[in-house]
C-alpha cells in the first residue's frame, strides 16, 4: 500500500482521483456519471483508451499502474476475477470500492487487508446520475475516507444503504432492472405497432411515460396505488388494461424474475 494521505478537508469526493479496474459497461456508465477524469486499465487496451479520452483521463498499461496513482481503486472486473486482480493491485491500493455482484466485504478484506472497503451495487442508470446505488452497511473505517467514498457513490443517484444479507435481493431489484424496463417499453411499443402507431412515435409516447411516471410516484412517496386510481376510473378503458396485465400474470412473473437471479440463494 502507498502512504499517500487522505486529507480531512470536506467535499474531499471532488478532488479524490479515481481508478477503473476493467473498462466494460459499468466501468463506463460510471465515469460518464461521475463526469471527471479517470484512470483505467483492461485486458483490451483500446477499450481502456477510449474510456479515458471520453472522461480526459488516463488509460494505463496495467492494474497496478492505476493502483498506485488512485485514491480509490473501484473494482469494475468480473466476479471471478476478484482474486487474480488483486494479486496485481492489493500491494498498491489505499482504498477499494466493489461493484462485484454476489462478492461479499468478508471475500473483499480477505484480499485486500488492512484498508478501507466498500460494497456498491449500482444500476445502468448512474451513466445519466439517476441511478440507484445500494451500499452495503458497514462499520466506520477511516471517517474522511468513508464519507468521500460515500459522498462519490451519492453523486451518481439515490444513494441507499441495507444491510449486506440484503444486497443480493437488491441486485435483482435495481441492477437487472433496466433490463426489465427496457424489455416492458419494447412490448408496449411492439403492442402499439400492432394496432398501427409508428415504432418511433410509439417508442417517445412509452418512454416519456415511463420517466413522467417515475416522477409521479416519487412526488407522491410511492403511493402506487393513488396514481393508479387517478388514472384508471371506475369501468374505464384504464381499468380493463390492467386486469389483462394482472391476467397476464405481471406479478407473478416479476416475483418469479427475482427468484431466478437469486437461484440457490433463494429464501
Ligand atoms: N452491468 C450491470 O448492469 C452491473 C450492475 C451492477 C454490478 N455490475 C458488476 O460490474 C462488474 C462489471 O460488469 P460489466 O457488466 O461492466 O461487465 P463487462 O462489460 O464485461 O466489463 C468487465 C470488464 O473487465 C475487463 N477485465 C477482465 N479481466 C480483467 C482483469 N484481469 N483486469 C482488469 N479488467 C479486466 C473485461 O475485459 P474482457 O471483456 O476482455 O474480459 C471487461 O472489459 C461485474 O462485476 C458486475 O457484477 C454490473
Amino acid at each position: 500500500m502507498s502512504d499517500r494521505g487522505h486529507s480531512e478537508a470536506p467535499g474531499i469526493a471532488r478532488q479524490m482521483q479515481i481508478g477503473l479496474i476493467g473498462a466494460g459497461n459499468m466501468a463506463r456508465a460510471l465515469a460518464r456519471g461521475w463526469g471527471r477524469p479517470v484512470l483505467c486499465a483492461d485486458p483490451v487496451a483500446e477499450r481502456a483508451r477510449a474510456l479515458a479520452a471520453e472522461t480526459g483521463g488516463e488509460a494505463l498499461a496495467r492494474n497496478a499502474d492505476v493502483a498506485a496513482r488512485a485514491e480509490l481503486v473501484v473494482l469494475c472486473h468480473k466476479p471471478a476475477q476478484l482474486e487474480e486482480v488483486s494479486i496485481e493491485i492489493a500491494p498498491h491500493a489505499d482504498a477499494v470500492a466493489s461493484i462485484l455482484a454476489g462478492v461479499t466485504l468478508q471475500e473483499l478484506r480477505a484480499v485486500y487487508p488492512e484498508r478501507p472497503v466498500y460494497r456498491f451495487m449500482p444500476s445502468l442508470p448512474v451513466e445519466v446520475r439517476q441511478g440507484a446505488v445500494v451500499a452495503a452497511a458497514d462499520g466506520p473505517q477511516k471517517p474522511a475516507v468513508d464519507r468521500a467514498v460515500h459522498e462519490l457513490f451519492a453523486e451518481l443517484g439515490a444513494l441507499v444503504t441495507l444491510e449486506e444479507s440484503l444486497l443480493d435481493v437488491a441486485t435483482g431489484l435495481m441492477s437487472c432492472a433496466p433490463a426489465y424496463v427496457a424489455l416492458i417499453a419494447e412490448a408496449q411499443v411492439d403492442a402499439g405497432v400492432r394496432r398501427g402507431i409508428p415504432a418511433a412515435q410509439g417508442a417517445e409516447l412509452v418512454t416519456q411515460t415511463l420517466a413522467g411516471t417515475a416522477e409521479l410516484l416519487r412526488r407522491r412517496d410511492f403511493d402506487t396505488l393513488a396514481v393508479r386510481r387517478e388514472v384508471a376510473s371506475p369501468g374505464g378503458v384504464t381499468a380493463r388494461g390492467l386486469d389483462a396485465l394482472e391476467r397476464g400474470g405481471v406479478r407473478a412473473a416479476f416475483s418469479a424474475a427475482l427468484d431466478a437471479v437469486l437461484g440457490d440463494r433463494r429464501r
